[in-house]
């Protein structure tokens, strides 16, 4: 009985101005939703926020340039300048004011599920495996020198194909006595990353061979020798 009386029950039904107006409202709540959350997204204390494996990642980025620090493992960095996330965080020469984790690691859907799937089964890992070269461009399917050289950045560096001319990459370096961009080895170039390091310091990785001739280092760069001591030191390697 209950049940056809409230089938007799008058439905209200909203005049469609009304329910235009709630629609859009709906839609508004959504969207501002959705930006916020994107907005947030962007930052770096997103990351760290969300993930605490990448609590380093963000403490690295955070710390005074050019001066003593620590790297994404605890060691000593004699200069935060070596480590490429510090040095770009903000920096007069490149114009930009703020360059943000993404400015870096551009975001791509397939890798944001990916990342979403291994936090939502805590099946990460902590500390993560270095990413370097192609590991750090595999989502986006590009050749990994447009890492660190694309339309955004260090732009003067590319060929008319769009990736890294290494012959402007030398002469970008060529007052440097030993001139790290040299194409002397033309069949064996390193990934920008294999020297350039973005959460520790930057390695002279021609150092593994041409150790015995005094290279000077910039500020806080270490040897192949000591990036190798201490990755060992950080994973066991079996
Ligand atoms: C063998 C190690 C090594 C490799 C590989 C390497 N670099 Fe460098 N790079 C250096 C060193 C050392 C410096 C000098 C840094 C300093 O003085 O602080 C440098 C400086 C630079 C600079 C600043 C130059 C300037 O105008 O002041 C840029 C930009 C750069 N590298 C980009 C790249 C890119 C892009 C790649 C990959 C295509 C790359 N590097 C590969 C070692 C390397
Ligand atoms: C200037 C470019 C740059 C910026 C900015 C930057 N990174 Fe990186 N990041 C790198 C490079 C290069 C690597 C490769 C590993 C390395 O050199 O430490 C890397 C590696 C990583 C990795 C992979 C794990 C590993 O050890 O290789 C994570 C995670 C990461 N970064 C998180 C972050 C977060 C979070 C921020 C912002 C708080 C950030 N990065 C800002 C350049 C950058
Ligand atoms: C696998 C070992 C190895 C690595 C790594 C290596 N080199 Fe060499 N390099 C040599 C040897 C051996 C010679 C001397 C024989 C020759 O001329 O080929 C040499 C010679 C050179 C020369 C000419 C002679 C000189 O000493 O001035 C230059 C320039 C050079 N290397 C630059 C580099 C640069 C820049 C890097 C890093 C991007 C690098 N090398 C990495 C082994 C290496």
């Amino acid at each position: 009985m209950t049940e056809e009386k409230e089938e007799k029950r008058p439905r209200k039904r909203l005049d469609p101005k009304k329910k235009a107006t709630i629609l859009v409202a709906a839609l508004v709540i959504v969207a501002a939703g959705g930006l916020g959350f994107w907005k947030w997204h962007e930052t770096p204390g997103f990351c760290a926020a969300i993930c605490h494996n990448m609590d380093q990642y963000l403490a690295t980025y955070l710390e005074p340039q050019n001066a003593p620090g620590v790297d994404k493992y605890g060691n000593p960095v004699s200069n935060t300048n070596a480590m490429m996330s510090v040095l770009h965080r903000s920096n007069a020469t490149t114009g930009k004011s703020e360059i943000l984790c993404l400015d870096c690691h551009h975001a791509v859907i397939g890798e944001q599920v990916s990342e979403g799937m291994y936090w939502a089964t805590g099946n990460y890992l902590d500390p993560l495996d270095e990413r370097v070269g192609g590991h750090l461009t595999a989502w986006w399917k590009e050749d990994s020198t447009r890492f660190c050289a694309n339309e955004n950045c260090h732009a003067y560096l590319l060929g008319e194909d769009g990736l890294v001319d290494r012959s402007k990459l030398e002469q970008s370096t060529w007052m440097m006595e030993f001139n790290p961009h040299s194409q002397y080895h033309e069949a064996q170039q390193m990934e920008c990353t294999a020297c350039h390091k973005g959460h520790r310091a930057s390695v002279q990785n021609c150092t593994s061979c041409h150790e015995h001739e005094n290279i000077a280092l910039p500020d806080g760069w270490i040897t192949a020798t000591e990036s190798k001591e201490l990755m060992e030191k950080t994973f066991v390697v079996d």
